[in-house]
């Protein structure tokens, strides 16, 4: 593939240079241990509605799984039932993790051709699966690690999900005010974050919208760099890390020693009241990082004037950034699971379209000193 063949430009894409027409991240299907404790998680700490259930009951004699949605955001978490399962091989492997990245698309046969025929590898041609609920029609390419993207189209099925789902009926959850997904973040290999950039724009069609080098992201200790790639509507974005040299390990390193490969490192959940959000995890009992209180000291003259309280911000550990475009406000939970792998942020916009570059120093700081007490630094 060809060296900077991609421009940092954050004009949409011509409908001819959009040749993916994604409409969406569909959902995002982690494979876990125990799908159900990780769907009891997302209900009860995150506030997302249990929708749907495949497993024994309903035919599915591989794997147990649950759908569950909170707003448009979809989750998927699987675990398999016998150890001879694909599914028993990856979380044996990488524990609890990201496995599929779905893609919404018109049709899953163009995007599986146009994909393949510019260098993506595939994970399985288009197929149809069908139930008394319609036609799901799916094809899917290997992405970063072992991470899939499934193309997905389900203009013609009615379901609850996807052929051998059900729908749960019996549980409601009370919503957090999580909105969608606003972006899914990949850690790669040191010296591949440009191949992986590099492939986001020739084989999907994607465009370079920012990026940060180790000056922008750096501390005492460590470092990563990252570039942002975005398809052509702008609502599907990939932040791409890879690690930089510092004197101590970097955490996209740690990452990567207990994942054992690239993989999807955070999912940013989109709210459209962060302090609600945040408050209500909290009190669910989600744990997230914290910065020192001297980030708030600075907090108002670095910002300036905002719409929300910078006490109830402090008090939560909520973090802000500006640009020229406006403001955003996030935060970041500890790691989801037991190895120090994948995370969740929570984020809110208000005119910013970035993804908090002013906040990289005092957050990284933070993450390292949960490093040091795993005795990973
Ligand atoms: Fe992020």
């Amino acid at each position: 593939m060809a060296k900077q063949a991609v421009k940092t430009d954050s004009r949409p894409l011509t409908e001819e240079g959009d040749f993916l027409q994604i409409k969406a991240v569909d959902h995002v299907h982690f494979y876990v241990g125990n799908a159900k404790h990780a769907m009891y998680y997302w209900w009860k700490a995150y506030g997302f509605t249990p929708v749907a259930y495949s497993g024994l009951e309903t035919g599915n004699r591989e794997f147990a799984s649950y759908v569950l949605e909170s707003g448009q955001a979809r989750f998927i978490v699987s675990a398999p039932y016998s150890p001879s399962s694909p599914l028993a091989s990856h979380h044996m492997v990488h524990g609890d993790g990201v496995k599929v990245i779905a893609l919404e698309v018109e049709d899953v046969e163009k995007a599986w051709k146009e994909t393949t025929s510019r260098g993506g590898k595939s994970a399985w041609t288009p197929r149809e699966e069908s139930d008394d609920h319609g036609i799901y029609r799916t094809s899917a390419i290997h992405t970063y690690g072992e991470t899939l993207h499934v193309f997905v189209d389900r203009s013609d099925y009615n379901g609850p999900f996807a052929p051998t789902y059900r729908a749960i009926t019996d549980k409601q959850a009370e919503s957090a005010g999580i909105a969608a997904v606003d972006h899914i973040v990949g850690n790669v290999q040191l010296g591949k974050m440009n191949q992986w950039v590099d492939f986001y724009h020739q084989v999907m069609g994607f465009r370079l919208l920012r990026h940060f080098d180790d000056k922008d992201i750096s501390t005492e200790y460590s470092a990563l760099m990252s570039k942002v790639v975005q398809n052509g509507n702008g609502r599907v974005k990939f932040p791409i890390n890879e690690p930089a040299d510092g004197k101590r390990k970097s955490q996209i390193e740690e990452y990567l020693d207990y994942y054992l490969t690239p993989g999807a490192q955070h999912v940013a959940l989109i709210t459209g009241n962060i302090l609600e959000t945040v408050e209500k995890l909290r009190r669910n009992g989600v744990e997230f990082l914290r910065v020192p209180d001297t980030y708030y000291e600075i907090l108002p003259d670095r910002i300036g004037k905002i719409d929300e309280d910078y006490k109830a911000i402090q008090e939560l550990g909520i973090l802000v950034d500006r640009d020229d475009e406006g403001y955003l406000l996030q935060i970041f939970t500890r790691p989801i699971q037991d190895r120090p792998t994948m995370f969740i942020e929570v984020i809110q916009r208000h005119g910013s379209q970035s993804f908090g570059k002013g906040n990289f120093k005092a957050l990284f700081e933070s993450i390292e000193l949960e490093q040091q007490r795993r005795g990973n630094l």
